[in-house]
């Protein structure tokens, strides 16, 4: 029997998510809240706010015919929403609000790390801004600093003067410029590449059920929003697979040394993992050391990952979900992907929306996956920062880059803007 699917999110990602989720012969119909223009082609877009755990709870029970449902962003599974719906008897993919705490406090996640022997770098916590500026004042630079809750992808700042440190420790903790995730503050070391280079980081998305860890294949994010590694960042303009540097002894390292360690201070902390736990990495000197945990999939990595996935997803979920991922045999294409983030003018700061968007005539086998768009009386719309991901295969990424760039130049709207670079530095490489 099939299951009708409802998908909790309206981005990229989520377009992806429910491209994969179409294709399978276990899924029905699918419903996304809330959607976009993109995904509307593939499921029924319902308009309930997903930050209300009891209007989307009240949603699913009103629907009787949904047998389950993904939540694929991190502020309802921060809130709990997992817990809500579990807690009325439904099937959902995504980790409960304890577990999803390794994303949603930043302080949490390096107590775990630091606790459990799991190699990242050397950290302070503060909630107190005159002993969080006394600590700056006294080491050494650039220093990271990051706001322990969520704020969009925007709550890091690397800062390479005093200046800056202070600065942002300012707006983080008296300022409150990303509200109450500013309460505390970690300082950080900043890691640089193993080439003492910045930028060596890899995203490791990977399927776990609290007993077994499955890695996804690895991707590369382009988190900044300019060129060349510059400007503020952003929640990722671009991103390609394979990385080039990890390779088989990097992948066991990996596995060995952060993965497997990770699921297991989770349980030993009484908060089991089910979901997609994502590790943001990076190549030092001394080894990986993880940069970030997220509770989901990454967006815009999943627009390259999921296209490369040649097992049925559902069954991967619902594997998930009835722990019982061991026994299936997760399999991907060769080759590589790349995904361009075609974004508003302005973005990541103050950007306008309601832009019309054209679309020319798109080579074979590129495929679209829209972020914030809007259908309104049949025009298609822009309706967010990140607006489509042009994502493109090929046999290496050099191929696939080609393919997604000449398709680029295809669509046009008012302030269109994008990285020219996304996956050069492979390209160079080889
Ligand atoms: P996060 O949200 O923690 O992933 O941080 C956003 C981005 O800031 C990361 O993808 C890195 O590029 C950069 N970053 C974060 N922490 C560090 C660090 N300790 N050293 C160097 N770069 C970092
Ligand atoms: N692309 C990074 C993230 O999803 O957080």
């Amino acid at each position: 029997m099939q299951l009708n699917v409802l998908v909790i999110g309206n981005g990229g990602r989520e377009h992806a998510i429910v491209a994969a989720l179409a294709k399978s012969p276990l899924v029905g119909k699918l419903y996304c809240m809330k959607g976009n223009a993109g995904i509307a082609e593939l499921a029924e877009c319902v308009d309930v706010d997903y930050c209300d755990l009891k209007a989307v709870g009240d949603w699913v029970d009103a629907h009787p015919d949904v047998g389950y449902a993904v939540i694929a962003p991190d502020d309802p599974l921060a809130l709990g929403l997992a817990d809500e719906l579990e807690a009325r008897g439904h099937k959902v993919f995504g980790p409960n609000k304890r577990a999803a705490q390794i994303e949603s406090s930043k302080a949490f996640a390096k107590e775990l790390m630091k606790k459990y022997g799991i190699p990242t770098a050397a950290y302070e916590t503060f909630d107190n801004y005159d002993d969080a500026l006394a600590y700056v004042e006294k080491g050494k630079l650039p220093v990271v600093l990051k706001a322990d809750g969520l704020a969009l992808g925007k709550g890091v700042l690397i800062c390479e003067t005093l200046e800056e440190a202070k600065d942002g420790l300012r707006r983080i903790m008296l300022d409150k410029a990303f509200g109450a995730a500013g309460n505390k503050v970690v300082v950080e070391e900043y890691l640089t590449g193993k080439e003492f280079t910045p930028g060596e980081e890899v995203s490791v998305l990977t399927f776990t059920d609290g007993k077994t860890i499955v890695p996804m294949i690895a991707s590369c994010d382009h988190k900044r929003v300019f060129d060349g590694d510059k400007g503020p960042n952003t929640g990722g303009m671009g991103t390609f697979t394979p990385c080039p540097f990890y390779d088989d002894a990097v992948a066991e390292e990996v596995k060995e040394k952060i993965l497997l360690p990770t699921v297991r201070a989770l349980n030993a902390e009484g908060r089991p993992f089910k979901g997609v736990l994502y590790f943001g990495l990076m190549r030092t000197p001394d080894g990986m050391k993880v940069v970030e945990y997220n509770a989901r999939f990454g967006d815009p990595e999943t627009q390259v990952v999921l296209p490369m996935l040649k097992t049925d997803l559902m069954e991967i979920f619902l594997a998930v979900t009835e722990e019982r991922l061991a026994d299936v045999k997760i399999e991907w294409e060769e080759g590589a992907c790349v995904c361009v983030v075609l974004a508003s003018g302005g973005y990541p700061q103050h950007y306008e929306k309601g832009k019309p968007i054209e679309i020319g005539d798109l080579d074979e086998g590129v495929f679209l996956y829209h972020a914030g768009t809007k259908r309104e009386d049949g025009v298609l719309k822009t309706n967010g920062g990140r607006v489509i991901g042009v994502c493109a295969k090929g046999a290496t990424v050099a191929e696939a880059r080609k393919k997604a760039y000449r398709n680029v130049e295809k669509i046009r709207f008012d302030g269109m803007q994008y990285r020219k670079d996304i996956g050069i530095k492979y390209v160079r490489a080889h």
